[in-house]
């Protein structure tokens, strides 16, 4: 096998006005990840030497998502082959192989793209296309072939004879082409055909009337299920779910329910973790060894160290650090917020802009108000110390190690290590004022 020099163009100007949506479709998350991400990512992993992305006019958000790979406007939507097009000056001088992508395809794996190159490689074939045998075939490109296995041909479904159509082989939109044919074939490209568009799918039979090897790569039809409308979209998520949850559980973490808990594309969740039903994971969560997330609790940039517990019920978000052994539990919310190990919050707390100690103990419905209508506060509780319940610690404010605070209190002086700190009405015992009080009414 010869490995030869490789550039992706990612096709991503579509209007994808079927999303019925303002965002650009290939903006759209998949488990966390914007489509045009995950194909970037399956591209990336193949280490091209170049990625192009074709955008739209006026779509500087898809521009800003491709960063850092160069982007290039494709001025009218005039179809896939003049979208290629609108790469051929980024490409200039290049003499490898040219990867088509689409932005939409988010299910694409390295793997698969691996396909596509070894065949390639294996037939020294010119150009490779990426076949497959969806269930219902109407719609795509159908993948013409002749006796000895090259491909003639893709015809687009629109303009397919009944003979054509009957074909259950379907082109899954991928190719890869040798650089130097590539511009010359493409340019050759008219669009008469039912959508009066440059196809690129057209390039196929030119190169194979120029003499050109065409080789088809066979994939699971799960790879290329593209995204054209929210129905879509919601299958391809379902498909993704299912795959990072196969993987979490190949990995030796215990899903209880596994198609009740929702992954990101990069949640990390080592082995032994043990994962109750109904748990969300946002984009960034580390989870470490041992510790068990038990149900209804949502994570979002949160890193959980060994053998703690988290939920049921409870709520990290973005710069939540919880140490070993620490257990967060029921209406537990943590913002930007560090828990040492062994500390134990349980109940109905909001733990927000603050360092906590290990071995503490937060008493049920603790506050941090760290919020003053202006600006955020820190609070800092330091080793072991105790927080009795309904305390407001009113920030920026500190509680020193082996603290103790009585219930109800309102903290606004910091408290130093070893003391304890009531900071509430004393309580006032008036004897007999009831039965006086209700005799009085009496009269
Ligand atoms: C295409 C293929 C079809 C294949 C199917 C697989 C062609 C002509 N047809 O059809 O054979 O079975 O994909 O899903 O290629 N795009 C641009 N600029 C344009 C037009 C499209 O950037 O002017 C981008 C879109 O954003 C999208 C991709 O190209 O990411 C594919 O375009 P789309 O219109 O979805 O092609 P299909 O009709 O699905
Ligand atoms: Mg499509």
């Amino acid at each position: 096998m010869t490995k030869s020099a490789l550039a992706c163009v990612v096709l991503a100007a579509g209007r994808g006005t079927r999303m019925r949506s303002e965002l650009p479709k290939v903006l759209h998350p998949v488990a966390g990840l914007p489509m045009l991400g995950h194909v970037l990512r399956a591209a990336a992993g193949l280490g091209p030497e170049r990625i192009v992305v074709v955008v739209g006019p006026a779509m500087e958000a898809v521009a800003k998502a491709a960063a850092p790979y160069a982007t290039t406007v494709q001025k009218n939507q005039r179809g896939t082959a003049d979208a290629v097009r609108a790469a051929e000056e980024k490409l200039k001088g290049f003499s490898g192989n040219i990867l088509v992508l689409f932005g939409d395809t988010p299910l694409l794996t390295e793997d698969a793209l691996r396909l596509m190159l070894d065949a390639r490689a294996s037939h020294q074939a010119a150009l490779v296309v990426a076949a497959f045998t969806p269930p219902d075939a109407s719609g795509y490109g159908r993948v013409i072939l002749n006796a000895s296995g090259q491909v003639t041909a893709i015809v687009e479904d629109r303009d397919a004879t009944p003979e054509q159509r009957a074909i259950p082989l379907c082109n899954g939109g991928m190719m890869l082409i040798t650089a130097p044919e590539a511009w010359s074939l493409l340019a050759q490209i008219q669009n008469k055909n039912a959508k009066s568009e440059y196809y690129l799918t057209d390039i196929v039979a030119l190169a194979h009337q120029a003499g050109l090897k065409t080789v088809a790569a066979t994939m699971t039809p799960d790879v290329v299920h593209g995204v054209n409308d929210r129905v879509d979209l919601a299958a391809v998520e379902a498909l993704m779910q299912q795959r990072l949850r196969l993987a979490a559980m190949r990995h030796g973490v215990t899903l209880e329910d596994p198609t009740s808990v929702y992954l990101s594309y990069d949640t990390v969740l080592a082995a032994d973790v043990t994962v109750g039903p109904h748990v969300v994971f946002g984009s960034g969560v580390v989870v470490e060894e041992r510790v068990r997330i038990r149900p209804f609790s949502h994570l979002e940039g949160a890193q959980v160290s060994a053998g703690a517990i988290i939920g049921p019920y409870a709520r990290l978000r973005p710069g939540s650090k919880v140490q070993a052994g620490a257990h967060i539990g029921n209406f537990v919310e943590l913002k930007n917020a560090s828990v040492g190990a062994g500390t134990k919050i349980n109940h109905l707390t909001y733990i927000g802009d603050a360092e906590v100690g290990s071995g503490s103990n937060i008493g049920a419905g603790t506050i941090t108000c760290n919020y003053d209508g202006f600006r955020k506060h820190q609070t800092k509780i330091g080793d072991n110390a105790f927080i009795g319940s309904n305390t407001a610690l009113v920030a920026p404010v500190e509680v020193g190690d082996g603290a103790f605070i009585g219930a109800g209190s309102v903290i606004t002086n910091n408290v130093p290590p070893n003391t304890l700190a009531v900071a509430r009405g004393r309580q006032v015992n008036l004897e007999n004022w009831a039965q006086r009080t209700r005799e009085g009414k009496k009269e």
